[in-house]
């Protein structure tokens, strides 16, 4: 069923537990848009600005997705959305099964900046992609799902560490193995554990993997206020409401988004906002560099990914006035050092959209004395040469493995990117 007819929160909720990676993310994303007439195009295809009028798909490493409207002619402006597909969250080492106690254990590094302790006594699955050698020894590429737990990594209990709630450092390479079960023997290699652990695993010499682990819980909706605590909102909420927004966008007008991995480790690699993903297609499309800086100057990003809601129990941490409410609609996230990218003239433009299309807007900037995050935002708006905005729906928790937000506030996130879509051109 295409996106759109669904209702909201439930649809959310599903594109989030179907794409514990972003691989998944994409491959789900993918889909939808082909579904709905979007064409497939491949980086190493021949197309450009003749391309026909109409949507488009290019992925690049199979974890960053761009979604376009080609009007075809020559367009003069554009209307990018950006966003992220990567969480922060643990990955298994290359060579990671050990022996300990008799049990098999599964060691872990940590990708991006994770809230350690929420992961202790979570049923964790595992996903992503792995390469097998193919029948004529070529690579072969397949995503794969535990689509249940393979193990867990236990609290210490308190009768053994009293002084636990009153602050422990916590050593992910020590004290955050996966227990995965009990062995009578050596640890099998890693190509035949997951053959075992995986349904579907893919048959072949395993040659590379990318995995994570992944919170097997599914998301869920807290009534009366439709709240969805799930992992990953940061940032598949802005993905998903992004990409639900471009089924319905403008065909007849240059309208782009662009979902990156690697932000959450800083964006600079081939598929990240650093590399040049959105610059080669901008290229192809528009090859004369003259009505191409002509296009960009009068063009806008929306840099789309989550704000940090005031906490109830923590509200000094935000700057008074400055502490968005779950529910309270869509942030504009304001940062003086452009590690939030903006200025008046684009706040402008979001607020008269805004009001045409009836959504809220709430105001987040850190508190002066505190260090303030960074998004794709200001990499993008520097790498492309393009006025960009930093907007996002607020949450808890970020960075968890078990985050909040409004579905309400997501919704209405979805219906502000579409009037931006609809209003460009
Ligand atoms: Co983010």
């Amino acid at each position: 069923m295409i996106w759109g007819v669904k209702p909201f929160a439930s649809d959310l909720s599903e594109f989030l537990d179907a794409s514990p990676t972003p691989f998944h993310a994409v491959a789900r994303m993918r889909a939808q848009l082909v579904e709905a007439g979007f064409r497939t195009l491949r980086e190493t295809d021949d197309w450009g600005g003749d391309l026909p009028a109409g949507g488009y798909v290019v992925e690049r490493n199979g974890s960053t997705l761009l979604a376009f409207t080609w009007p075809g002619g020559t367009p003069e402006t554009l209307a990018l959305v950006g966003a992220h597909t990567d969480s922060p969250n643990l990955r298994p080492m290359p060579n990671p099964l050990g022996v300990s106690e008799g049990y098999l254990t599964l060691a872990v590094q940590v990708y991006g900046g994770a809230l350690l302790a929420p992961w202790f006594d979570r049923e964790l699955g595992l996903a992503g992609r792995v390469i097998v050698r193919g029948a004529d020894a070529s690579p072969e590429v397949h995503l794969v799902d535990s689509h249940r737990p393979v193990g867990l990594i236990p609290s210490l209990a308190i009768h053994l560490d009293r002084k636990v709630n009153s602050g422990r450092a916590i050593n992910p390479t020590a004290e955050m193995h996966v227990v995965l079960g009990r062995t009578s023997g050596q640890a099998p290699s890693w190509g035949d554990w997951l053959r075992g652990a995986i349904d579907e695993f893919p048959g072949g010499e395993v040659l590379a993997c990318e995995l994570s682990l992944y919170d097997a819980t599914p998301a869920r909706i807290l009534a009366p206020d439709s709240w969805i605590v799930s992992a990953r909102l940061d940032n598949l909420l802005s993905c998903h409401a992004a990409c639900r927004a471009m089924l319905r966008a403008d065909a007849g007008a240059f309208n782009m988004l662009a979902c990156h991995d690697h932000e959450e480790i800083g964006s600079r690699s081939w598929p990240g906002a650093q590399g040049d993903t959105a610059v080669a297609a901008i290229e192809r499309l528009v090859p004369d560099p003259v009505r191409r800086a002509r296009l960009l100057a009068a063009s806008l990003m929306l840099s789309v990914d989550n704000a940090h809601g005031v906490h109830p129990n923590f509200a000094h941490k935000h700057a008074a006035q400055h502490r968005p409410l779950l529910g309270g609609g869509p942030v504009l996230k304001l940062d003086e050092a452009q590690r939030y990218a903006g200025d008046s003239l684009q706040i402008a433009r979001l607020r008269l959209l805004a009001e045409r299309a009836d959504i809220p807007l709430q105001v987040f900037s850190v508190r002066p004395d505190m260090a303030c995050g960074s998004t794709i935002g200001p990499i993008s708006a520097a790498n492309l040469g393009l006025p960009a905005l930093d907007i996002g729906v607020p949450q808890w928790a970020m960075h968890s493995v078990r985050e909040s937000a409004s579905a309400l506030d997501a919704e209405q996130l979805e219906q502000l990117l579409a009037a931006f879509w609809s209003a460009a051109g």
